[in-house]
């Protein structure tokens, strides 16, 4: 079940980076070329959102059920990562992009829309990028 769970989460986390840069990177070129906002581009940015809303109940299973998560190890780097520093990161991305959708949904004019999706998406891709324990920090996480 655990392990199950550990799959999913490593493995979404590709499918929410694709999105996210995908969403930030045409916010972009649409906001600084006065683009019209289509609904792909409404639907892109929404399911950008669900993909993370899907990892945050993954990981919020995973932060009662991972022996990753243990409060009383902090002088430990990786104890501390993943019981604080990944998960408020990744907390505070979810809540950027979820503020910056609504946002965009109530900005009324196109440039707006837009401008609003690439700063709060933007800075969301920065800090989950910057909180995804990969490989090379050495705590035996996988690619996938
Ligand atoms: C966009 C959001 C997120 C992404 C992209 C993400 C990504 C990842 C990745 C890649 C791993 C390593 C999996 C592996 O071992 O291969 C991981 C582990 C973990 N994540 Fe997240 N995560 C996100 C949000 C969250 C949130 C919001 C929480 C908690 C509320 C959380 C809790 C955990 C925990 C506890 C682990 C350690 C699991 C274990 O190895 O036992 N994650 N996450």
């Amino acid at each position: 079940m655990l392990n199950g769970l550990i799959h999913a989460h490593s493995g979404l986390r590709w499918v929410v980076l694709a999105l996210l840069v995908a969403a930030t990177f045409m916010s972009l070129l649409k906001w600084r070329s006065n683009a019209p906002y289509t609904d792909g581009g409404r639907k892109l940015n929404f399911f950008t959102m669900i993909s993370m809303h899907v990892q945050l109940l993954l990981g919020l299973a995973l932060f009662f059920m991972s022996d990753k998560v243990n409060f009383s190890q902090m002088k430990d780097a990786m104890y501390r990562f993943f019981s604080v520093e990944h998960t408020t990161m990744m907390l505070i991305a979810i809540a950027l992009v979820t503020i910056g959708h609504v946002k965009s949904k109530k900005a009324t004019d196109e440039a707006k829309k837009h401008k609003t999706i690439f700063i709060f998406y933007g800075i969301a891709l920065l800090l989950v990028l910057l909180a995804i324990p990969w490989p090379f920090r050495g705590w035996g996480n996988g690619w996938f």
